[in-house]
């Protein structure tokens, strides 16, 4: 796909938004941010961008903001939220509010990313990697708002070229979420819930990026659904023991019985709902990080994509760790 194309990204401000519109700046797009009023912009302030002003929740909000453009990311979403409601309301009817608002509007667009989750999968029975085509069995709220995003995007394929990607859980610079477990790791801890060893898929957000660009890249992409992860599924113990070395920290097990998971979510959400505030941690996450096996097999994204990962979790953490230290962060 020939560059100096104008890109379009949706929750630019946030995480992985903010890697995005570095990655396709770097890649000599030019770069449109749909971002909210009251959006901070501190990931973005020193990078040569176009700024526009849009909420998902409101279609009306968005008009005018696809003229001229040729590709459209969308990552905006709520990761954490008060309630069922208000994941769909962003997940679900936001993602409907912008295809419609793209297909009205975005006359020149070739491709739509939508940036869905593995947890509209939901987790593996066994220890055997999913891929896209296993069943969708998402076990939360989270998982299953983006997976009605999902259909509700996929449902305009035939008008749009419309591509959809699932990332696990995603770590690197900037990210608030993965950053407790660094913290864990640095008080000389490794966690591991329940009794038995459990796994997961994991994502360091350049490689994210990297395959979210070669996905809309690719001519054979339209209308499918990609994986994009490490190679590897590290198990927690691994993983606590991979970061705990990176930290240069000896770091002890620490096991949480699943109860007591479910009990500090509960305290947690019921605490910040009092106080009229979003949990980071919630009964929602305590379902998550409470499921055996999360481990995703990226196969279908390196043939059709040629994609391939280019940081394992060491190399990923280091990098991490050291954006971490440098804020004072860690
Ligand atoms: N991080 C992960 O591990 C992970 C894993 C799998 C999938 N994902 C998906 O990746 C996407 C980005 O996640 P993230 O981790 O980067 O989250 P994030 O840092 O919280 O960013 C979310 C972004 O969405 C924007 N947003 C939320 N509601 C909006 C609305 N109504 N209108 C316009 N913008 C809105 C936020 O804007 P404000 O700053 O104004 O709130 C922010 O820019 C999400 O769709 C998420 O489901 C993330």
């Amino acid at each position: 796909m020939s560059k100096n194309l104008r890109a379009l990204v949706t929750g630019a401000n946030g995480f992985v938004g903010s890697h995005l519109v570095e990655g396709l700046l770097d890649r000599s797009y030019q770069v449109r941010c749909l971002v909210r009023k009251t959006s901070n912009l501190r990931w973005l302030s020193a990078l040569e961008v176009e700024y526009v002003h849009g909420d998902i929740d409101d279609k009306y909000s968005l008009k005018g903001c696809f003229e001229d453009v040729d590709l459209v990311f969308h990552a905006a979403g709520l990761t954490k939220a008060k309630s069922r409601e208000e994941y769909f309301r962003a997940n679900a009817e936001g993602t409907r509010n912008l295809v419609e608002a793209c297909l009205e509007e975005g006359g020149k667009i070739q491709r739509l990313v939508y940036i869905s989750s593995q947890a509209a999968v939901g987790p593996g029975s066994d220890e055997q990697p999913l891929n896209e085509t296993a069943p969708c069995r998402p076990v939360t709220d989270y998982g299953e708002s983006k997976l009605e995003g999902e259909r509700i995007i996929l449902q305009h394929a035939s008008q749009l070229p419309i591509t959809v990607i699932r990332p696990p859980a995603v770590y690197g610079p900037r990210d608030t979420d993965m950053l407790g477990f660094f913290k864990v790791a640095n008080k000389g801890f490794r966690i591991s819930f329940g009794k038995e060893e459990s796994f997961l898929s994991l994502v360091y957000v350049k490689d994210l990026i990297a395959g979210i660009i070669l996905a809309a890249e690719s001519l054979d992409s339209t209308g499918q659904t990609y994986f994009i992860a490490d190679d590897r599924v590290y198990s927690w113990r691994e993983a606590f023991k991979i970061i705990g070395k990176v930290l240069n920290k000896r770091t002890m097990p620490l096991r949480v019985p699943k109860s007591l998971v479910f009990l500090l979510a509960f305290v947690s959400e019921n605490f910040s709902k009092l106080l009229g505030k979003t949990a980071a941690f919630n009964t929602q996450k305590a379902k998550e990080i409470t499921q055996r096996y999360w481990g995703l097999d990226v196969s279908k994204a390196k043939a059709q994509l040629g994609f391939s990962s280019e940081y394992d979790l060491k190399r990923g953490t280091e990098e991490t760790v050291r954006w971490y230290k440098e804020k004072g962060w860690l």
